[in-house]
């Protein structure tokens, strides 16, 4: 997939624009991954609609200046990718921890956004354990590389059906973790333990939701995302039978399948009615 870039002074950030329409859907990868997480949905969408998915700073292509890194910040690089590219209003769409991206992107940037999807992600902030967590593996990757990270992340990502039935998408997984830059995995760890709380956001969005998980998520349990989730006044919440906490990867038939019946309204805008508009 061809790679573009903008350089927005301060550093260089890599991202895919493919397709064209009245409706642009953002993408926005989870942890430690890159654009290329959504290779099997980037093509199924720019059939409809223009499809913008950032590298965050760090990741793949893209630069990790010697700045605070922070999840506002991501999303505030998300937004100025946007104006770069003269797009004013997006379906904003993250996993995991894109998905702690399109909240913030929400909470700051709200105007922006005509719908969203929230993919295997959770609004909740982390807890002191998690945090203390996330701090040992930031030291880990600072003192030895991504390797233990990948060690000690990857067996959490994909249910026991991808692992057995599709080796692939583990080994996909493996290299794509693996090639990520062990100062941006420190960062963005460090970024998500010190996230926002996000569940105040949800009875405040007013927007088409599509939330979506799979149903062997070790990581995001589907029962916690249905909570949250129907706290979303309108909220289309699915899961994916068989799918870990890559389901997009997991099961790309069925998680296209939710994302373009989402889209399913005329000219591509999300089918959904309640409050906003395109
Ligand atoms: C991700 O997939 O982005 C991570 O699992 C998110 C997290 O560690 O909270």
């Amino acid at each position: 997939m061809p790679l573009q870039e903008i350089d927005s002074g301060a550093m260089r950030l890599n991202y895919q624009d493919v397709g064209a329409g009245p409706t642009t859907v953002v993408l926005i990868h989870g942890f430690p991954f890159t654009s290329d997480l959504w290779r099997p949905q980037i093509p199924a969408l720019a059939e409809r609609c223009r499809v913008v998915a950032p590298d965050l700073r760090g990741f793949g292509a893209s630069q990790l200046p010697a700045q605070p890194y922070t999840i506002a910040r991501l999303a505030d690089d998300v937004a100025e990718l946007l104006d770069a590219l003269g797009i004013r209003r997006a379906l904003i769409g993250g996993l995991s921890m894109g998905g702690y991206v399109a909240f913030e992107f929400f909470q700051r940037h709200r105007q922006r956004v005509a719908a969203l999807l929230l993919a295997d992600t959770r609004p909740d902030p982390d807890s002191p354990e998690a945090r203390s967590n996330r701090t040992r593996m930031a030291e880990l990757a600072r003192a030895e590389g991504s390797q233990p990270v990948v060690d000690e992340l990857l067996p959490k990502l994909l249910s026991a059906w991808t692992r057995a039935q599709k080796p692939e998408v583990e080994r996909a997984l493996r290299d794509m973790m693996g090639a990520a830059d062990p100062e941006a995995i420190a960062a963005a760890l460090m970024a998500m333990a010190a996230r926002a709380d996000s569940r105040p956001l949800l009875p405040q969005i007013d927007l088409p939701t599509l939330v979506v998980g799979g149903t062997e998520d070790s990581l995001t349990p589907a029962e916690q995302l249905r909570e949250w989730g129907r706290r979303i006044p309108g909220a289309r919440v699915e899961l994916i039978e068989g799918a870990g906490h890559v389901s997009n990867l997991e099961r790309p038939d069925a998680f296209n399948a939710l994302l373009l019946d989402f889209l399913g309204g005329p000219g591509g805008a999300p089918a959904q009615p309640p409050r906003g508009t395109l």
